[in-house]
């Protein structure tokens, strides 16, 4: 019984590197369809947050787990487009916190421990709720929902998305070399796709988005069409 009422309720899995564009893109579909969204790689953060706040080392496996196992998380929509989603942990608003570099960097290193990665598991799938989900991530596809509706490989050339971080922070006037971001991109894609839990590679049968050469628009265009033809 439960399980045929779970299975009504579509996923969508967009997995890709970082800098692919996958989070506008899991926004734009979930406004589309009327989804809720599943930012994983805000839990990984969020998991490296909680354990500063109480003291824990990034290297103590056990613990990092014990402590993602009780994650008091919540995420709640803001109805502003451009930042659609608020994020709370211990009943405080983290939303900031949670996209700082460091966050990024004691994610990086608490994603690869595989009790970390059970632990949250049901967390994660807890997400899935009526009327459905787009899941964004690393493993969404090949493993938190591998029975996935639906299932896109978001990607870009390392270049092209060190170019697009490069306009991203000059925009906002912060001056940094093109070069170190291409560097620290391709030093991040080699951890995420050779760690030995969960490594980064597209499910089989995911449909692939190369995006180096396309607008955003064009990307949302594709992948609304491959949503649109799996859900129909
Ligand atoms: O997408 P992001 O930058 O917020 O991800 C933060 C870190 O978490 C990054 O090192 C990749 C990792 N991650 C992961 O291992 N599995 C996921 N499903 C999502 C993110």
């Amino acid at each position: 019984m439960t399980k045929a009422v779970s299975k009504n309720i579509p996923v969508i899995a967009i997995d890709g590197p970082s800098g692919s564009g996958k989070g506008v893109i899991t926004q734009r579909l979930a406004r589309a369809f009327g989804y809720h969204i599943l930012d994983s790689g805000a839990i990984y953060r969020l998991i490296g947050l909680v354990a500063r706040k109480h003291g824990v080392s990034l290297e103590d496996e056990a613990a990092l787990a014990a402590l993602a196992e009780k994650l008091d998380v919540s995420f709640k929509t803001t109805g502003d487009a451009e930042d659609p989603l608020a994020i709370w942990l211990e009943g405080y608003d983290v939303t900031r916190d949670v996209r700082t570099d460091e966050a990024g960097v004691d994610a990086s290193k608490v994603a690869p421990l595989a009790e970390v990665r059970e632990a949250i598991r049901l967390l994660q799938r807890s997400f899935k709720r009526p009327p459905g989900l787009i899941a964004d991530g690393r493993d969404m596809g090949t493993v938190v929902f591998a029975d996935a509706d639906v299932k896109i490989y978001l990607t870009a050339s390392a270049q092209a998305r060190a170019e697009r971080r490069y306009k991203q922070l000059k925009d906002k006037d912060i001056s940094v070399s093109l070069h170190s971001l291409f560097m620290s991109i391709r030093e991040r894609d080699k951890r995420d796709m050779t760690r030995e839990v969960a490594p980064l590679k597209p499910a089989s049968h995911a449909a692939i988005i190369d995006s180096t050469s396309l607008s955003i628009d064009e990307v949302f265009d594709q992948a609304l069409a491959i949503v649109t033809g799996k859900l129909d």
